[in-house]
């Protein structure tokens, strides 16, 4: 037998070995032989027809390029593969950056695409001269450094953020943005570890009617926002790492506050200060820029959860399906109230809805990821997820949102998104 009828052999046995695995998923999954394309052929069926030559050298027996020399050496810190290069942030302006949701397959965020919205900045701190200073109504007025902080007990938990602007563009079908990245992409997932604000609380001795607490950041803006006592003392963090090494600059290093669940703005970013009092400060930062201005002229103040919400992420705006059959639908959802107990899709515009697989482990204020297979017949339609949280709080429609606030308010949209799948498989934004 020649080099090149070894090699069809070879070709055809893995393309036979695949589409059998494939399938024995599909079945598994419950799906049945309807999940496989109108040529009853499987997505790697497919793209093994379309195995370019070159490609085709580099299957077995042929021995591939990198494996007939040793490969680089190890490192002192890591690189992603140079492949992945343009999976990045999207930053329209130097104060914000959008977080790639559709590229990020699981319920973290590498701390190198971690939304950013910075009002002064990301400044650069010396961690060796960085203070936090605790005073006000306390016993012990004391002033930290950031290794005094790491002596503490410390614990690792996760938790997302979320902008109290995100979405912001989603209010009106006019200001929509064309993918998920742009429309959904404040939001952010870390493994965090610090110590319990109750712990520092605790050390410098709150007096009695401490009930509010101001934390400032070290930026140029000097972010700072009036925060419940009762929050930082039940799941409040000071926070000095995140997946696993030092917060980045942009995340807040050397020293942030984590409250979970609460708008992203008051999880005070190089954290220098906290100050304990009766009331609330009132500061700029926690009337006028983060109200939310209802029709009537008045405006929601102190709005601090960020209340349930889910978005798909694929199919999602910008991808084009590539053909009828087989196509997972997945996304995340998440509560600032607790833990995620149900995400609903719908895909024919919200008519029926179908109970999504929720991804273990189902943490309290933290991303859950769902999903839900599903065989697209290659008709238009409408894909939307709708998320309820451990408190029985529904997702709302834009409609019931807008109804219940209007439009003025640029925080705390929501809202069930809808992808609309176009019947040549193009996938765009619409409001619905
Ligand atoms: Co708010």
């Amino acid at each position: 037998m020649n080099t090149d009828a070894l090699n069809h052999t070879a070709r055809r046995m893995v393309t036979r070995r695949l589409s059998r695995r494939t399938a024995l998923t599909a079945s598994a999954a419950g799906l049945g032989a309807t999940m496989l394309g109108r040529a009853g052929r499987t997505p790697v069926a497919l793209a093994q027809a379309a195995t370019p030559a070159a490609t085709r050298d580099n299957l077995p027996p042929e021995v591939p390029a990198w494996m007939q020399t040793p490969g680089a050496p190890s490192s002192p810190y890591g690189e992603r593969a140079a492949a992945e290069d343009s999976i990045v942030r999207l930053a329209p302006n130097p104060v914000i950056s959008f977080s790639p949701l559709a590229e990020l397959p699981g319920t973290l965020t590498p701390n190198a695409l971690f939304y950013e919205i910075h009002f002064g900045g990301i400044p650069a701190i010396d961690p060796s001269a960085h203070r936090l200073l605790v005073h006000g109504l306390v016993e012990r007025p004391t002033l930290f450094t950031v290794d005094d902080i790491k002596r503490f007990p410390a614990v690792s938990v996760i938790h997302f953020l979320e902008c109290a602007g995100n979405s912001f563009s989603e209010w009106t079908e006019a200001s929509m943005s064309p993918t998920v990245q742009l429309s959904h992409g404040w939001t952010s997932s870390a493994e965090w570890t610090g110590v319990p604000l109750a712990t520092i609380l605790r050390d410098v001795g709150i007096q009695p009617g401490g009930g509010w607490l101001l934390a400032e950041g070290a930026d140029a803006a000097g972010l700072n926002r009036s925060i419940p006592t009762a929050k930082a003392m039940a799941d409040g963090l000071l926070v000095y790492a995140a997946n696993g090494e030092a917060l980045r600059p942009s995340q807040g290093y050397p020293l942030r506050l984590l409250l979970p669940g609460f708008e992203g703005n008051m999880n005070i970013k190089w954290l220098r200060r906290l100050k304990v009092g009766h009331e609330p400060w009132h500061t700029r930062w926690d009337t006028p820029y983060y109200g939310d201005l209802l029709p009537d002229g008045t405006a929601r103040e102190f709005t601090f959860v960020m209340e349930a919400k889910s978005v798909i992420t694929s199919p999602s705006g910008g991808h084009h399906l590539a053909g009828p059959g087989f196509q997972e639908i997945t996304g995340l959802a998440w509560s600032g109230r607790g833990r995620i107990s149900q995400v609903d899709v719908s895909t024919d515009g919200g008519q029926s809805w179908s109970p999504a697989t929720l991804q273990e482990p189902v943490l309290p204020m933290a991303w859950t990821r769902f999903r839900l297979p599903w065989s697209w017949d290659g008709q238009a339609t409408q894909l939307q997820s709708r998320a309820i949280d451990e408190t029985g709080y529904v997702q709302p429609t834009i409609a019931q949102l807008v109804e219940a606030r209007g439009v003025n308010s640029f925080y705390h949209n929501n809202a069930i998104k809808t992808w609309a799948i176009a019947a040549d498989g193009e996938v765009r934004n619409v409001y619905a």
